[in-house]
């Protein structure tokens, strides 16, 4: 096969807060597919950076006191521990704050601009007149228009989740200053994505093969739906690039996010370390516009399913239309759920990776897990303790690291580490696994990884019935059997060598220690072809890798004490109690409006579709049950609320939600800045008090 000439990348992260078990996976997934193209002699630049600008990097580092630059580099000075910890190896890891993107970004501009595609239209957008900035949608809450629920974001309820635009807020205010936003005219550049050109060239790149077919039929429902032109600049003051010609104005994150790619690679070859990955020394390398230019190039990434749009219509479009080549492949994978829950962006999931390291859980029983649950699809992949136990401590070790085990001790003492030649059987046995090496191949190419593991664990199983039949330690008992005992064992370490080059994408730390073991050069996918062979002297072996202890996993998953590390500090000012003013005053009438009764919770359940909602079933003594969702999901598992007695406020009005009707609300209590103080504490009754009693 000719070499190929891969630049891979992984969506860049924001660089405001810590990785979590997402970005783990996704960077994982990408690893495992260089390592594997390495492995077959194909040459591969491999880079990351830090999503460095836009409104809420800008806002965070305010509030922490620090200036943009800054608080990105804290953030990019902790990335090395996740990434060396898990052996995630980029070859370049840079930043969109950087020169290289500045310069790329406004030539990208710039070509675009002078190809007729950018537009100027003055547009209408809330304004903080306290703050003296435009607000982004995310920072405007309000009344929502529809159900009426109060502080809802701008874009959407979260109660009844329509969907609407910020100016439909009833009585909206900036989150930021509380000031109520006014309207404010300002022209605005857009990317004319619905130029028919633009259309028309999206239409075939899309459906062309360089996305997976559930992709490619998502894009043929956003043309269905019709394509807008994209709003890419933004007011000062802004954390980005300037906009070249127009003062005051910047790039929109998302318009230098993907340049960020082309960034990092330059630097990677300003800096002189492309020529490393070179696989053909001889050759003399390309610059970064030669390399970029090259039609042999293939420009792949890897990103999760929610910034689809951005990657399959904006970005080709605006490399196509500023003269570049387009991306070969988009890779798209689902979420990582923990036990069936969705994680929040903010927050992550149950899982810290880096408390995963440091309570010594092996970083290869991670990728192995998730190697095994990943394919090609768009799907979510969820860790559960159990089924993690089970994959590493059955297949992983159980299948594979013990045949190495089981043979190992046997050639050193008896045999003086020399390896002698298979038998008839134990040559078939190894024929049969060194076919599998072109099928496996295809597997990790087409990022089948889970099929991939299934197939070279049943070669595992084969090799294992091998040594249960053969009984090596059966054979050690007599000196009759020493040449046949020395063939088995024999055919165990080359077995154990040629799962070795199929795990080694996926295990590259342990593959180097079996490298050293079986005293061999760095293992190559090719070298499935070939045996160690006869009179090929290994080394002692010494024990490669525990099994999953469940207390780790007990501790994994142990609450963190204080989170309060993570979180940014909440302003407890005087006066603001719970994060927030005591409201206007009211009289007693007022109060006696609302119906407070003491409800049992005598049912709860999860809400199929939900994050936030639970369902409660409640009884008011009122000889029915009531059905009230409440959005306490990330608070309560369900079954620790029921026989609960808690507040019903009875009379409200009974409100439609997309799940059904809620007949009422219960009372809990939560900090006015939920994102960094979380909590949800639902009010209970005193013992004694029945359902039905009014709260006065
Ligand atoms: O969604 C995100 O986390 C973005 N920071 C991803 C950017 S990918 C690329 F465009 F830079
Ligand atoms: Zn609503």
């Amino acid at each position: 096969m000719p070499q190929r000439k891969l630049f891979v990348t992984t969506a860049l992260p924001y660089a405001n807060g810590k990785f979590h078990v997402g970005h783990i996976m996704e960077y994982i997934q990408a690893d495992i597919w260089v390592r594997f193209q390495r492995m077959q002699g194909h040459m591969v630049h491999f880079v990351g950076a830090d999503d460095a600008h836009g409104a809420p990097i800008m806002i965070a580092a305010e509030k922490a006191g620090k200036t943009p630059q800054q608080f990105v580099a804290e953030i990019a000075a902790g990335r090395k521990a996740y990434l060396d910890g898990f052996h995630v190896r980029f070859d370049n890891w840079h930043s969109t704050d950087s020169p290289e993107n500045t310069e790329l970004a406004q030539g990208i501009y710039r070509s675009l601009r002078d190809g007729g595609m950018i537009a100027n239209r003055t547009i209408e957008q809330f304004y903080d007149p306290v703050k003296g900035m435009f607000l982004p949608d995310r920072y405007i809450k309000g009344e929502c228009p529809v159900c009426h629920s109060k502080d809802q974001y701008g874009d959407a309820c979260e109660v009844c989740s329509s969907v609407y635009s910020p100016t439909e807020l009833i009585n909206p205010y900036s989150t930021l200053t509380g000031a109520a936003p006014e309207l404010r005219s300002s022209e605005h550049f857009f990317f004319k994505l619905s130029d028919p050109k633009v259309v028309e060239f999206l239409k075939q790149w899309t459906q062309d093969g360089k996305l997976q077919p559930e992709m490619a039929r998502k894009a043929s429902e956003w043309f269905d739906a019709g394509m807008a032109d994209w709003d890419i600049s933004r007011e000062a003051p802004y954390f980005g690039i300037e906009i070249p010609d127009a003062p005051g104005k910047y790039f929109y994150v998302w318009l230098d996010a993907p340049v960020g790619y082309l960034a990092s690679l330059k630097n990677h070859f300003d800096k002189g370390q492309a020529r490393e990955h070179w696989h053909e020394p001889s050759r003399t390398p390309q610059s970064f516009d030669e390399f970029v230019a090259d039609p042999a190039v293939e420009q792949v990434h890897f990103i999760g399913k929610d910034i689809v749009y951005f990657h399959t219509l904006f970005w080709p479009a605006m490399l196509q239309f500023s003269g570049r080549k387009t991306p070969a492949q988009v890779n798209v994978h689902g979420f990582i759920t923990v036990s069936g829950e969705k994680m929040s962006k903010s927050r992550g999931t149950g899982i810290d990776p880096l408390k995963y390291l440091s309570i010594g859980m092996n970083p290869e029983w991670l990728r192995y897990y998730i190697a095994a649950k990943l394919n090609a699809k768009v799907e979510d992949v969820d860790f559960t303790a159990e089924d993690f136990m089970a994959r590493v401590n059955a297949d992983l070790i159980g299948k594979y690291i013990n045949i190495a085990s089981r043979a190992a001790g046997f050639v050193s003492k008896r045999f003086g580490g020399s390896l002698a030649s298979p038998g008839p059987d134990g040559s078939a046995l190894l024929r049969d696994l060194q076919g599998a090496a072109r099928g496996l191949a295809s597997l990790y190419d087409g990022r089948d990884y889970a099929r991939a593991l299934r197939e070279i664990m049943a070669l595992a199983d084969k090799v294992n019935e091998y040594v249960d039949q053969n009984k090596p330690w059966e054979l050690a008992k007599s000196d009759e059997q020493k040449a046949r005992l020395h063939d088995v064992c024999t055919t165990c370490i080359e077995a154990f060598r040629l799962l070795t080059v199929y795990l080694k994408p996926v295990l590259p730390a342990l593959a180097a220690q079996v490298e050293a073991f079986l005293g061999c050069p760095p293992l190559e996918f090719g070298d499935a072809g070939r045996l160690l062979g006869e009179g090929h002297a290994i080394g002692v072996y010494k024990h490669l890798m525990q099994r999953v202890d469940d207390k780790q996993l007990d501790l994994l998953f142990e609450p963190a004490v204080a989170a309060a590390e993570d979180a940014a500090p909440a302003a407890e000012v005087a006066g603001l109690p719970g994060g927030e003013a005591i409201a206007d005053t009211i009289t007693i009438d007022d109060f006696a409006k609302i119906d407070l009764r003491i409800a049992r919770i005598v049912d709860c359940a999860k809400v199929e579709g939900s994050t936030k909602l639970l369902r409660l079933t409640l009884d008011a003594g009122e000889g029915r049950h009531r059905n009230v969702f409440s959005g306490i999901a990330s608070a309560y598992r369900p079954e620790e609320l029921v026989g609960k007695l808690t507040v019903l406020v009875a009379n409200l009005a009974p409100r439609k939600m997309k799940f059904g009707i809620s007949e009422g609300m219960v009372l809990a209590a939560s900090h006015a800045d939920d994102k960094s103080k979380p909590g949800i504490y639902v009010l209970e009754a005193a013992t004694g008090a029945t359902p039905g009693l009014r709260v006065r």
